[in-house]
């Protein structure tokens, strides 16, 4: 028997495709018990789905009953994509403003490995650009490059009109860079409520956007109850609201996000990405992401990374519907 928790969570569509595939091929040899948030894999490959909720089994039996049961709706499946998108709406935002963050030309390294090539990337105010590409591809060190993490050793990163490229990360985050990494990264042992004042604690001047606990609320309801609880009892879900706000605290002039949507119920996902539609009215956002038709639906525009080079440049609006030229220009 092979127990397995969560094994498709962070990968891109390509390696979830051949995680599957070997999922497939084990389960003729031994039974298998997965753990796993991306329900459409989950029905293709499960004989038998079990939903629980808050310690109890809410329903148990075969894929296409589970997946029509009112219960499982309400509780983990949430209203479907359909539903969100077409509420998200896309209000009309306008033409996009003056360049928030322009990075050209950074080439960043590890030590001696290469990572990012004349890396190029641009995010005007009113836009979420959507920054794509495979597991490796150099998407979260081209954020650690924005702030400070990882420098780049050649290329220039302008933000809010500064060249900020060479200092240091608390510099750049008291410029008001908010910044969800991947994983979350709470501080465990510290309640909700001292996680977000670390966020707040070096973000008090500049003339950014001010989030107080009370315009996150708005935002985040979830979080006024658990602001007494440490961060390592949260759910996965609560965990990667409290990131998002502890990354909104303060002064906020631009919201860098890594993979938000990454190993969360699909109830959660909407959940966050209402959150997340509302927010892409208040501040510039760059994200990473895998799960393409969350993210496209977001991005007003689209950067590919291959391999440390930008590969391709676009509006996100042809990606949403035109699956050939997904296959194209992000190889599914
Ligand atoms: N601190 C580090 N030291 C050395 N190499 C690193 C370090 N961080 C990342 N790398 C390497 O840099 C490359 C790009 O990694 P990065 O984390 O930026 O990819 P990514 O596009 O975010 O991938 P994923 O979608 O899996 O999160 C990988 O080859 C990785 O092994
Ligand atoms: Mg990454």
């Amino acid at each position: 028997m092979l127990l397995l928790d969560e094994p498709l969570a962070g990968l891109a569509p390509a390696e979830r495709e051949r995680i599957t595939a070997l999922l497939r091929r084990l389960c003729e040899r031994m039974a298998v018990l997965l753990v796993e948030h991306d329900i459409d894999r989950v029905f293709t490959l499960a004989d038998r789905i079990t939903v629980m909720n808050e310690g109890r089994v809410v329903v148990d039996g075969p894929a296409a009953e589970v997946r029509e049961h009112p219960k499982v709706h309400e509780v983990y499946l949430g209203h479907g994509r359909d539903l969100l998108f077409a509420e998200a709406g896309r209000a009309p935002t306008g033409p996009a403003g003056p360049p928030v963050l322009r990075v050209s030309g950074i080439d960043t390294f590890y030590g001696k490995s290469h990572i990012l090539h004349e890396v190029s990337l641009e995010l005007r105010s009113g836009e979420v650009l959507a920054l794509l590409g495979r597991n490796g591809a150099g998407k979260s060190s081209a954020l650690k490059s924005v702030l400070g993490l990882a420098p780049p050793a050649r290329g220039r990163i302008e933000f809010a009109g500064r060249e900020i490229a060479g200092h240091s990360p608390e510099a750049i985050a008291r410029l008001g860079v908010g910044w969800v990494p991947q994983g979350r990264r709470l501080i465990p042992t510290l309640t909700v409520a001292e996680n977000l004042e670390l966020g707040r604690l070096r973000r008090q001047g500049g003339q950014g956007v001010r989030w107080d606990l009370e315009r996150i609320f708005e935002f985040f309801p979830r979080i006024r109850e658990r602001l007494g609880s440490r961060a390592e009892t949260l759910s996965g879900g609560e965990q990667q609201m409290v990131a998002i706000a502890r990354a909104l605290s303060g002064n906020l002039k631009l919201l860098l996000l890594d993979e938000p949507f990454e190993g969360l119920a699909p109830a959660v996902s909407e959940t966050i990405f209402r959150a997340l539609d509302r927010l892409r009215r208040e501040v510039p956002i760059l994200i990473v992401e895998h799960d393409l038709d969350l993210v496209l639906a977001l991005a007003d525009r689209v950067s590919v990374l291959d391999r440390g080079r930008i590969s391709h440049e676009g509006p996100a609006a042809p990606l949403r519907v035109d699956r050939e030229l997904r296959r194209q220009v992000l190889w599914v």
